[in-house]
C-alpha cells in the first residue's frame, strides 16, 4: 500500500464515541466563529449556506465557533445565542444543512467572560482585573453558580432544534479558561486556588449538561495545552484538568492553546509550520481514555494521517485549512489529494489573519469565495465595519428593562 492509500484510508476510518454517536470520519471543521449571525444573535441565510458548504465537503463534524449561552458576553455581535430570543425555525434549517449524508453539526457553547465584546457587554471574570488593555468586574457566587444551568439550558436548546451535540469552549482565553487560568482566577471560593478549584466550574457544567441532554447526545470540550502566556495555565495544570474531566462523560476532547488575551499569541493568528500540540496530546494520552483531537496547524493530508496514525489524536480538528478549500475532507478522502496553498502574509497585525479569513468564509457563504482577493488591510476594514453595524443591532435586539430571561 503506497501512502497515498494508506493516509487516505486512515482518514476515512469512522470513530466510535463513548455516546454511542459514530464520526464518518477522522476530519473534523473545529470552531470558528464565522460571523454570520443578523447581529440578533440568529442565523442567516449565508451561515446555513457555510454549513452546506462544509458539510458537503464531507467533514465528520462541524462546529460552529462561539454560540454564546448569555447574551450579555459574546465574543462578537455576529454570533448565535442559544436562549429566548432565538428563532428556532432557522436554527433548525442551520442543524439540518450540517447533518446530511451522515454528518454532524455541533455548536460551540461560549461565554466571553472577561474577554467579551466590549461595545455590547458587561466585561467580568472569575477575578475583578485592572490591567494593559483589560478591565474586568469579578462574578459574584451566585453567578458563577448559575453558569452549570445556563449551559445546560443552552446545550438543551441546541439538541431540541436538531444539533447532535455541543462543544463546550474551555480555551483561548474565554470565560472557561479564565477560571482555568491563574492569571485570572484569585478566587478564595470553590472555583479557585489549586487546578482541582479552577477546574470545577468546567467540571459541574459538563455534569450539568450531560444529566440534561442525557447520555447519547456528544459532548466535546476544547481546552488549552498551556495558555503560552506567562502566569497562564501550563500544561501541567492542562493535563491535570484533562484528568478530572476523564470522570465525566466526556466524548472528545479537542487540544488547542494560546489565547485572545491582549498582546498574547493566538492559535488563529499563527503561522508556524507543522501541525501545533501534538506532544502535549501524546502526555494527554496518559491521563485520559476520552477519545482527543488536536487542532491547529494541519496543512497537509500526510500531517493529519501521521498524526492519527501514530496514536497521538483519534480525529483532527481543520480550521484555516477548510477556509481556504471548504471541499477539504472529500479531497484528502480521495487517493489525488491536492494540499491547499496557504497565503504568505508580511507583518500581519494582531488579529489580521484571523480577520482575513473571517472575510474568506463570507465569500464561501455567498459562493463567491473563487473571486476571493481581498489584502489583509481590505480584510480587517471590512470585518470591523461589519462589527460595528451589528452592534447596533444587538443592542436595539437585547435591550430590555426586565433581567434578561435566558440566565438565572
Ligand atoms: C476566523 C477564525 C475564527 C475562529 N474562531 C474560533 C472560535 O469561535 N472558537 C474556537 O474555539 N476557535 C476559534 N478559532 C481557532 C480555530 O478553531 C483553531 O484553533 C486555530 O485556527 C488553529 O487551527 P488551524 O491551524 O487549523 O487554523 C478561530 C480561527 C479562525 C481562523
Amino acid at each position: 500500500m503506497d501512502d497515498r492509500t494508506g493516509d487516505a484510508e486512515v482518514l476515512a476510518t469512522p470513530l466510535l464515541l463513548p455516546c454511542g454517536v459514530v464520526l464518518k470520519n477522522r476530519l473534523v471543521k473545529a470552531a470558528m466563529s464565522d460571523s454570520l449571525g443578523d447581529g440578533a444573535g440568529r442565523p442567516t441565510e449565508q451561515q446555513i449556506e457555510l454549513y452546506r458548504r462544509w458539510t458537503s465537503g464531507g467533514a465528520a463534524v462541524s462546529i460552529i465557533g462561539e454560540v454564546q449561552v448569555d447574551h450579555r458576553a459574546p465574543e462578537k455581535p455576529g454570533n448565535l445565542v442559544l436562549g429566548p430570543r432565538a428563532d428556532d425555525e432557522l436554527l433548525r434549517r442551520l442543524a439540518d444543512a450540517g447533518s446530511t449524508d451522515g454528518a454532524h453539526i455541533w455548536p460551540q457553547l461560549g461565554h466571553a467572560g472577561a474577554l467579551a465584546h466590549r461595545p455590547i457587554s458587561r466585561l467580568a471574570g472569575p477575578s475583578a482585573l485592572d490591567i494593559d488593555g483589560l478591565q474586568c468586574d469579578e462574578l459574584a457566587l451566585s453567578e458563577v453558580e448559575a453558569l452549570p444551568t445556563a449551559y445546560a439550558r443552552a446545550a438543551a436548546h441546541a439538541r431540541a432544534v436538531g444539533f447532535g451535540g455541543v462543544e463546550i469552549h474551555a480555551g483561548h482565553g474565554f470565560l472557561l479558561s479564565q477560571f482555568l487560568s491563574p492569571l485570572f482566577n484569585h478566587r478564595s471560593d470553590r472555583y479557585g486556588g489549586s487546578i482541582d478549584g479552577r477546574s470545577r466550574l468546567l467540571l459541574d457544567i459538563v455534569c450539568e449538561v450531560r444529566a440534561t441532554i442525557g447520555p447519547d447526545a456528544a459532548i466535546a470540550v476544547k481546552i488549552n495545552s498551556s495558555d503560552q502566556l506567562d502566569g497562564g495555565l501550563s500544561e501541567d495544570d492542562a493535563l491535570a484538568a484533562i484528568g478530572l474531566l476523564d470522570r465525566e462523560a466526556v466524548d472528545l476532547i479537542d487540544i488547542s492553546g494560546g489565547t485572545y488575551f491582549p498582546g498574547a499569541p493566538s492559535s488563529s493568528d499563527r503561522r508556524t509550520s507543522g501541525p501545533y500540540f501534538l506532544d502535549f496530546a501524546r502526555r494527554a494520552r496518559a491521563v485520559t481514555d476520552t477519545p482527543l483531537m488536536v487542532t491547529g496547524g494541519f496543512k497537509t493530508r500526510a500531517e493529519a494521517a501521521d498524526a492519527v496514525r501514530s496514536g497521538a489524536v483519534d480525529i483532527v480538528g481543520l480550521a484555516r485549512t477548510m477556509v481556504l478549500e471548504p471541499e477539504l475532507p472529500s479531497t484528502w478522502l480521495r487517493l489525488d489529494a491536492v494540499d491547499p496553498r496557504f497565503p504568505g502574509f508580511e507583518s500581519p497585525p494582531p488579529g489580521g489573519i484571523t480577520a482575513w479569513f473571517t472575510m474568506r468564509l463570507t465569500a464561501i457563504a455567498d459562493g463567491t469565495d473563487g473571486a476571493f482577493d481581498l489584502t489583509l488591510d481590505q480584510a480587517i476594514e471590512a470585518y470591523e465595519t461589519r462589527d460595528a453595524e451589528r452592534i447596533e443591532v444587538w443592542k436595539r435586539a437585547f435591550e430590555t428593562r426586565s433581567p434578561p430571561p435566558d440566565v438565572a
